[in-house]
Formats: structure tokens, C-alpha cells, sequence
């Protein structure tokens, strides 16, 4: 596994950066296989993020879109991650609806994480291999909606699957580590003076993905870009 840190001087310059690679390996997806793959996390730090791809001027046409994760909201709530990125990706790039497969997440948890399943199946085979992942990182080191003690972060034979997150009091969709491990490049942006600390955890301190879910990633044979801030 191929490990690059790269720590810029501000979150503007870390967004830039970010949002240029992710483009460029995208690109070269189309390039080489005629379209390609892309799994996008949600929260709050990737709206710069997926402002900056809108302008790249990508061929969205020969993009496919699926999410790392989702709450058990409809579309339209305040917490939808694919709320967010119809905003602040979707809708900008004028990503075609036809290439957008979102997970359910008005039905029930499990039956959203079961369709979210077939459409994976579907779409890319019983082994997702995805062009380009994007992950965040919570302050406690969770990514995807695998938060610390979560027993799926040990499977790795889900492709996808319901869970309960017990501090948010809350039903979310998640990718399973099958799929996450298997990307050809995995992105994780965690801009942020705050989230400094826990990288630095994350990367150099001792390896226990059960505590710090995100170190789930340094298992990759593939290669994983890690983009955050320089401490001040
Ligand atoms: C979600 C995300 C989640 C996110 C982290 C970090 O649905 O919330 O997929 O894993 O990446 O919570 O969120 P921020 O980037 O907003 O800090």
C-alpha cells in the first residue's frame, strides 16, 4: 500500500488540491475504460470540496455517482448526503440524473441498504471496484458511517449494509470495508486545524481500526491520498 500525506497551508489550498486530483484520476478512468466510478462521503467539509469538482469541467456524462454512505432521511432533509451533493455537486456539474444512483434512504434501513446492494451488483459486479472513493474523517476517526466499536468495520463480505449509530441516535447506509479496500484511489479529505490531531493519531500512533475506524484504510494494497492542513 502507497500512502501520500499531503498537508497544505490552508483549507482553500487543501480543497484545490483535493478537488484537481480527484478530477485528474477521474479523467483517467474515462480515459482508460470509457467511464468511471465515483463514491462520494457526506457531512460538512466536502461542500468546498464539491464546489471546486462542479467547476473542473469533468465529462459527467461518463461519470457514475454512488454515495460512501447516507442517513435514513428523504431526500430533501437537512441531513441528506444526497442533499448536500445536489447542491453543491450535482446540480452545478449538471451530473445527468441517469447517472446518479443514490441510496433510498426514505425506505426502511434495511431494505434501503438491500436495494443499495442490487444497484451495486448491478452496476459494477459482486466486487465493486471503484474508480475513486472520497472519505471524510469524523473528530473520532470514524469514515463512511463506521463509527469506533462498529463490528462491520471486521466484515469483509458486505458490499453495503444497515446500521444503527448509536451516538447519533440515528439508522444510516454505509459501504462495507469489501468495497472501501478495493478502490483504485481512495481520497480522504479531512481539512481542519481540529482534525490535525487525530491524524496524526490516525496515521502515526498505534493500529486499532475497532478504535479508529479510519485506520480501516491503511490495510489497502491500493493507493490512499490523505489531503488535510499543515498545524499553524
Ligand atoms: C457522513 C459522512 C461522514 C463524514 C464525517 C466527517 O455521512 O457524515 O459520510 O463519514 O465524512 O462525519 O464529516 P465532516 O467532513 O463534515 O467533518
Amino acid at each position: 500500500m502507497s500512502l501520500h500525506r499531503w498537508a497544505y497551508d490552508d483549507a482553500a489550498s487543501a480543497t484545490a488540491g483535493c478537488a484537481t486530483f480527484i478530477a485528474e484520476k477521474l479523467d483517467e478512468a474515462i480515459r482508460l475504460r470509457g467511464r468511471a466510478n465515483f463514491a462520494i462521503s457526506g457531512g460538512s467539509s466536502p461542500k468546498p470540496l464539491f464546489r471546486e469538482l462542479a467547476k473542473t469541467g469533468m465529462d459527467w456524462e461518463k461519470i457514475h455517482l454512488f454515495w460512501v454512505d447516507e442517513r435514513c432521511v428523504p431526500p430533501g432533509h437537512p441531513d441528506s448526503n444526497y442533499t448536500m451533493a445536489e447542491e453543491f455537486l450535482i446540480r452545478p456539474a449538471k451530473a445527468p440524473p441517469s447517472n446518479v444512483f443514490r441510496v433510498l434512504a426514505e425506505l426502511e434501513p434495511r431494505d434501503a441498504a438491500a436495494h443499495y446492494v442490487d444497484v451495486l451488483q448491478e452496476e459494477l459486479g459482486d466486487s465493486p471496484e471503484f474508480d475513486v472513493i472520497h472519505h471524510g474523517m469524523g473528530q473520532d476517526a470514524h469514515t463512511a458511517s463506521l463509527f469506533p466499536g462498529e463490528p462491520l468495520i471486521r466484515d469483509r463480505t458486505q458490499l453495503a449494509a444497515a446500521v444503527y449509530v448509536t451516538k447519533l441516535k440515528s439508522w444510516r447506509v454505509t459501504l462495507c470495508p469489501k468495497v472501501l479496500l478495493a478502490a483504485r484511489f481512495t481520497v480522504i479529505f479531512a481539512p481542519g486545524q481540529d482534525k490535525i490531531p487525530v491524524l496524526n493519531q490516525v496515521l502515526e500512533g498505534a493500529r486499532d481500526p475497532m478504535k479508529l475506524p479510519i485506520q480501516l484504510l491503511l490495510e489497502k494494497r491500493g493507493e490512499t491520498y490523505w489531503f488535510m492542513e499543515a498545524a499553524v
